[in-house]
């Protein structure tokens, strides 16, 4: 099956072609950073307002690159949700546009599932499966018995962590998108700063935004006392507090359920060098358990991953009728 899979539930307008939901036949990414990095993040109004002026041309150029028409393509998926509202009925009704112009089957994909199903464009996944999401709007944990059902174990009860980091980059001023800045940053430097330990009630929820005002209080005490402070040691003590609360979730999960046979990673915090670090300690400590973190091209916002999870989505009959809309908030 060829489907064309649209994204644009952020600040990406993205437009891919997969066959089988295996081969890329093209893969086309317009991102806004450049523009939003003037305002230190993303504006919903100005996204969509782009996203308009960029789908039409990223459908062209995708279907230009794969070397296709529009009659050749088996059905359209695309991101109903969760994202910003204004960028999802772009992408949605483009979506539905060329379904009905060119009579072809529709398919809602959920953004999650999205970056969940990335990992298939590089292993076959094995279930049952455990799922973390980490990106600019989500952290998840999601546990899949097998290939279309979904169970959300834990979730962040504030922020998402890639907001925690884009928010501690604009406290250290070092602009947006603020996750690889930091990633960078602090490998320069050592964890040497203690800060505030995030509490949650659920077992395997995450809470960002105590270790995010944390950071915030910690600048503001040095720069009021006069003491100095070392960036990189203070981006370092951010991250492995922000990862420990992640990975000590993770493992709860791996001792909890001790059927599951495969983790794996998506969002754009998968970029990430000190998980991926620490992903590769859980690989040498749980060697039953298959670890996949996707390679950085599916790790952010794509279409790709759209395409593949629209693919299993169809096989389980999953179809998108004329009234289809966005959702902000929609549940997986
Ligand atoms: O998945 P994504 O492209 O968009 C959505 O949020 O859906 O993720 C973007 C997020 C941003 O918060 C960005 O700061 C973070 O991913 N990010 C990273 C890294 N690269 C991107 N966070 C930590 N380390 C990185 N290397």
């Amino acid at each position: 099956m060829i489907i064309l899979g649209i994204e644009s539930s952020c600040d990406e307008t993205a437009v891919a072609i997969v066959k089988d939901g295996k081969e890329i036949l093209s893969s086309v990414v317009a991102s806004q950073i450049d523009v939003h990095t003037e305002f230190g993040g993303v504006v919903p109004e100005v996204a969509s307002r782009i996203h308009v002026e960029n789908i039409s041309i990223c459908i062209e150029k995708a279907l230009k690159e794969a070397n296709m028409t529009m009659e050749q393509i088996d059905a359209i998926a695309v991101t109903k949700g969760p994202g910003l509202i204004g960028c999802l009925h772009v992408g949605v009704q483009a979506a539905k546009t060329l379904a009905f112009a060119f009579h072809k089957p529709l398919i809602p994909v959920h953004h999650l599932a999205g970056h969940i199903y990335a990992n298939s464009l590089v292993v076959d996944l094995k279930y049952p499966l455990l799922a973390l999401v980490v990106s600019g709007g989500n952290s998840e944990l999601v546990y899949m018995k097998d290939e279309h059902s979904f169970e959300i174990l834990g979730e962040t009860q504030d922020d998402a962590i890639g907001e925690a980091y884009d928010k501690v980059a604009r406290v250290l001023d070092l602009g947006y998108p603020g996750g690889p800045k930091i990633d960078q940053l602090a490998k320069q430097g050592e964890p040497i700063y203690s800060l505030p330990q995030p509490k949650t009630e659920g077992k395997y929820d995450f809470s960002f935004s105590g270790l995010k005002s944390g950071v915030l209080q910690f600048v503001k005490r040095k720069e009021k006392a006069h003491e100095t402070f070392k960036m990189e040691d203070l981006a370092a003590s951010f991250q492995e507090t922000a990862l420990n609360e992640i990975f000590s979730r993770v493992e709860r999960v791996l001792k909890d359920y001790p059927d599951i046979q495969h983790f794996v990673v998506g969002g754009g915090v998968s970029a990430n060098s000190r998980l991926r670090e620490k992903v590769e300690e859980l690989r040498q400590k749980y060697p039953k358990i298959e670890f996949t973190v996707p390679p950085m091209y599916c790790c952010t916002d794509n279409a790709c991953m759209i395409a593949v999870a629209g693919e299993i989505a169809n096989k389980v009959g999953r179809r998108g009728s004329a009234d289809l809309s966005g959702d902000s908030s929609w549940a997986i």
